[in-house]
């Protein structure tokens, strides 16, 4: 493993400002100086940053109901509100498992377990997510089929989904369907409604794989347990 990789699973800082650290001749390895970037250690080398031993950092990994109007980073140039402040402070790095729209409000998966999120992410393991549109108007049930085989969009044509009715409000004029796919394109969901003619007013993820948004409050998280935790590690093939 790169030294500046090691120092970012300490959860000391990011893997950029290891680098920098490094640079800066901060980091001993078994001892002596080492302001190399790319050099390789094991486990059993010692390191330390500013003369203290680093350690592998505890893994958490926690579901989030992300709150609309949030955005999923932890720091947005911006200055518009951002999930950090909803997230627990553990002393490690917490990064959110691929994103939600601003708009979009439901269950976001973060964690400080890096070969995790990559796997929760790749689209061999293709994890079902499954969202609640509201969206205008009362799609025919022959548009819901196209949802179901794939439409065009940005980013190419969208694999085989799942589109049920929930509830249509003839009074509104809109419609709940519920949508679960297994990829993650760029607003997807709201780009497959704007195919079939159908724009969404509201998009909220209800389930990410087995575990589902139920009983989380906006703004609210919670670890996964060890059950949990083992199924996650299963289905992404870890374990
Ligand atoms: N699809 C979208 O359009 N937006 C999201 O946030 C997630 C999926």
């Amino acid at each position: 493993m790169r030294l500046h990789v090691r120092i970012a699973h300490s959860g000391l800082c990011s893997r950029r400002a290891a680098e920098k650290i490094i640079l800066e001749g901060r980091v001993h390895v078994n001892g002596s100086v080492v302001n190399e970037l790319g050099f390789k250690v094991t486990e059993d080398d010692e390191v330390a940053v500013d003369g203290r031993v680093i350690t592998e950092a505890k893994k958490y990994t926690m579901l989030f109901h992300k709150p609309a109007g949030v955005v999923t980073t932890l720091n947005d140039p911006q200055g518009r509100p951002t999930i950090a402040r909803y997230l627990p402070n553990y002393g490690v790095q917490l990064k959110p498992v691929g994103r939600l729209d601003m708009d979009t409000d439901g269950l976001l998966i973060v964690t400080n377990d890096g070969d995790l999120a990559l796997r929760i992410t790749h689209p061999r393991y293709g994890l079902e997510k499954e969202y609640q549109a509201i969206v205008e108007g009362i799609p025919e049930e022959r548009e819901m089929d196209r949802l179901r085989r794939g439409v065009m969009i940005e980013g190419g044509k969208t694999a085989p989904a799942k589109a049920e009715y929930v509830f249509v409000d003839e009074k509104k004029m809109t419609t709940s369907i519920r949508i679960t796919i297994h990829e993650g394109k760029k607003r997807q969901v709201r780009q497959m409604c704007d195919a079939i003619g159908h724009p969404v007013i509201r998009l909220t993820r209800l389930r990410i794989g087995p575990f589902f948004l139920r009983g989380l409050q906006p703004g609210e998280c919670r670890l996964l347990g060890k059950v949990e935790m083992d199924q996650l590690r299963r289905m992404v093939g870890l374990d």
